[in-house]
């Protein structure tokens, strides 16, 4: 790890990216990591049998379903999930997170499937990434995005 003296800026990392239900480290502490991901619709039901999991949301909202209620986010506001409890994260708009937790803690716990991703690493020097062509998400032809409304704050 690098120990240059510079500050992590979420707003800069979070315009580094777009994809959606990937997640981004930038910064590790001990054996853990702190990420960031950008949500929007519903995630799969899943547990970590072995580690909480801390999920403060940073622009957005986001609800934290569980098998016994929900928790519902707004920016600035943190919830640990406990261990072995099953939970499912939805976003009704795009929100913007960041994740405490072990180092190689899959996203979907012990779920599998498709969704499953391991987490990336950022590049941590210059928050303007030219990415080639085919890092950027696919394009949708029926999606709105005017609909959208305006940037999330994040956005720059
Ligand atoms: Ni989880």
């Amino acid at each position: 790890m690098s120990t240059s003296a510079v500050p992590v800026n979420l707003a800069e990392r979070l315009a580094q990216f777009s994809e959606l239900w990937s997640q981004k480290k930038v910064a590790v502490l001990n054996d853990y990591e702190v990420k960031l991901a950008k949500l929007k619709g519903e995630f799969v039901w899943h547990t970590h049998e072995d580690t909480d999991e801390l999920i403060m949301v940073i622009g957005g909202r986001l609800t934290i379903r569980l098998r016994d209620g929900e928790v519902v986010l707004e920016p600035g506001e943190l919830f640990v999930v406990p261990r072995g409890v099953e939970h499912c994260t939805v976003a009704e708009e795009e929100t913007a997170i960041l994740l405490l937790e072990p180092a190689g803690t899959l996203n979907t716990g012990e779920a599998g499937g498709p969704m499953t991703k391991a987490a990336e690493t950022l590049d941590s020097r210059c928050c303007v990434k030219l990415r080639a062509s085919s890092d950027r998400p696919p394009r949708t032809t029926s999606g709105d995005t005017s609909s959208l409304g305006p940037s999330p704050p994040w956005h720059r």
